[in-house]
């Protein structure tokens, strides 16, 4: 008998939720100005904004769409986080010169994407942003 992509249902009808084929997520949680931690998962891939607008994560505006071109999505990485998330690229780090409140940790969230390495992360927003 032949086979056919057809005969596997995770092939014919996409992965199952939680199946083996399933993107990989991470919890994320979001600190927000006022010290309310909200912990969602995000899906590899994605960006930590948009796990954020997905999930109604206060205070992260995200007004232009994750193109890296209004630093309404300035987050601080937890100074544990840091080394995972990684450094801002230059045109990020341009973008945060236009941020309230920039420290040695601030991050625009649109340029983090979610992947297994970062289950845990923590990230804050700034006063300004609340
Ligand atoms: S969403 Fe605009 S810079 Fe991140």
């Amino acid at each position: 008998m032949v086979k056919s992509c057809l005969d596997d249902p995770a092939a014919r009808y996409g992965a199952e939720p939680g199946g083996a084929s399933a993107p990989a997520k991470a919890k994320i949680t979001f600190v927000d100005s006022h010290g309310q931690a909200r912990t969602v998962e995000g899906e590899s891939g994605a960006t930590v904004m948009e796990t954020a607008l997905r999930n109604d994560i206060p205070e992260i505006a995200a007004e232009c769409g994750g193109a890296c071109a209004c630093a309404t999505c300035h987050v601080y990485v937890d100074a544990s986080w840091t080394e995972k998330t990684g450094k801002a690229s230059q045109m990020e780090e341009d973008m945060l010169d236009f941020a309230f409140g920039v420290k040695p940790n601030s991050r625009l969230c649109c340029q983090i994407t979610v992947k297994p390495e970062l289950d845990g992360l923590v990230v804050s927003t700034p006063a300004q942003q609340g």
